[in-house]
């Protein structure tokens, strides 16, 4: 997988996952009794380790325990939205008119870095930025800047973002030199009419500038192509060929029921990957790659042209097992599951108290980490819906 930012999978299966984290803690279960208080490299967290040391953060705990939800699963993937606000009013993602959060709701810059050094310290090793469109946020660069420190340091992986591309052309060279090494771009369709009308607001040749630019920077790409059944069902083939002649990933994602939406139009949008499946197998020979990229994309390669393609597919296939992610607002709410409401207010202790209060507050919402989301499509309605757009979390 030379230069395509794909990683080794574990492989593990969920029950597999389960059995080993019983026998390996135990012994630590019975005596804290508390699930998500332990750590993965320590039998328990020694709660009395609170120091004062540049290290560990403000008055902070030295060693943190890593995060381990109730079903065993660590905890090394944070996607942390900036902002709420976008240039773009994607149908499926936002309302035409959206009430946005006053600025002041917003965490600061300084806020942001503490927070997410305090989740890199706690274990996490993949940091995603996410909106709205982050590249909106003003001064963006700063944040990035700063936590590239963590990839010169070997504390993270991975720090990148997910974008709608209308900013890229300004920022692609700055978001090179800081480290970033490869980007997701959130497009559906090559026709420019078809691009207006499914981003309400968006101009399809200011990304398509923003992804050369990326790519010029040397940047590599992943196009996030929303699968829509009577929209853009018959550019599969012409998006995975340009992705191929322009050396990008391809990931297909099936439309998640978020936000207000009437169920008429959404079931009738949904547009299953194993269709999409099917419908790419009529032409190419796809080989499973035990390849992964942290995220809930399942990768393939396309045999006759050596291109790789994603598939998301939380309606026909539920991957909540192997979640590895949380996911923080720009206003310091941490969302435990995408497709659930429960949440932890972060804002509070992260400004009225030390790393610790923080960190225990990580702790504690962890432990009530779900199982998974409940989105389903049938022919009467859409199930496990959820009331708030996808810009809230960013995805
Ligand atoms: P990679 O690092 O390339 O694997 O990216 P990613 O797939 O983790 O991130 P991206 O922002 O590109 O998200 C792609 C799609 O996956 C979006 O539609 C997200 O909403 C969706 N997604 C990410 N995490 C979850 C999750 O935990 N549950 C569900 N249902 N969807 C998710
Ligand atoms: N269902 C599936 N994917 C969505 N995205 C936004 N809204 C939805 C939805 N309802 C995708 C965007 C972007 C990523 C963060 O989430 O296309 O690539
Ligand atoms: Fe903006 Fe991305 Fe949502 Fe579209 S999907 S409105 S580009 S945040």
């Amino acid at each position: 997988m030379e230069g395509s930012g794909l990683s080794a999978d574990s492989g593990n299966s969920f029950t597999d996952l389960r059995l080993r984290f019983q026998l390996e803690y135990g012994r630590a279960l019975a005596v804290c009794g508390v699930m998500g208080l332990y750590a993965r490299d320590q039998p328990l967290w020694e709660t009395g380790r609170a120091v004062v040391n540049v290290e560990s953060g403000r008055n902070g705990v030295a060693n943190p325990p890593r995060l381990v939800d109730p079903f065993a699963r660590a905890i090394t993937y944070l996607r942390v939205s900036v902002t709420d606000r976008c240039d773009f009013r994607c149908t499926y993602c936002m309302a035409e008119t959206m009430q946005f959060l006053p600025k002041k709701e917003l965490l600061t810059l300084e806020e942001l870095d503490r927070i997410c050094s305090v989740f890199i310290r706690c274990g996490i090793r993949k940091l995603r930025i996410t909106g709205g469109e982050p590249l909106v946020r003003r001064g963006i660069m700063e944040l990035f800047a700063r936590l590239s420190s963590y990839l010169d340091s070997g504390m993270l992986d991975e720090l990148t973002l997910t974008t709608n591309g209308s900013q890229l052309a300004r920022f692609a060279e700055e978001l090179s030199t800081i480290g970033i090494r490869r980007i997701n771009v959130s497009l559906d369709t090559l026709d420019e009419e078809k691009f207006r009308r499914i981003t309400r607001w968006g101009r399809l040749p200011q990304v398509l500038k923003g992804i050369d630019a990326a790519r010029e920077a040397g940047i590599r790409i992943k196009i996030n192509m929303v699968a829509l059944k009577g929209f853009n069902e018959n550019e599969l083939h012409p998006m995975v060929q340009w992705c191929h002649a322009n050396n990008m990933d391809l990931t297909i994602i099936e439309v998640m029921p978020m936000g207000d939406f009437d169920d008429v139009t959404r079931i009738g949008q949904y547009w299953s990957v194993r269709d999409v499946r099917a419908r790419l197998e009529e032409c190419y020979t796809l080989q499973s790659l035990s390849e992964r990229t942290g995220g809930p994309a399942r990768y393939f390669q396309l045999a006759e042209t050596g291109q790789k393609v994603g598939f998301i597919t939380p309606l026909s296939h539920n991957f909540c097992e192997s979640c590895n992610r949380v996911r923080l607002t720009c206003t310091g709410t941490l969302y435990m599951c995408l497709g659930q409401e429960g949440s932890a207010d972060l804002r509070t202790p992260l400004r009225g108290s030390d790393d610790r209060t923080l960190i225990e507050t990580i702790q504690a919402a962890l432990a009530r980490k779900p199982r998974g989301h409940d989105f389903d499509y049938t022919r009467q309605g859409v199930a496990g819906r959820m009331q708030r757009h996808m810009s809230h979390t960013g995805g």
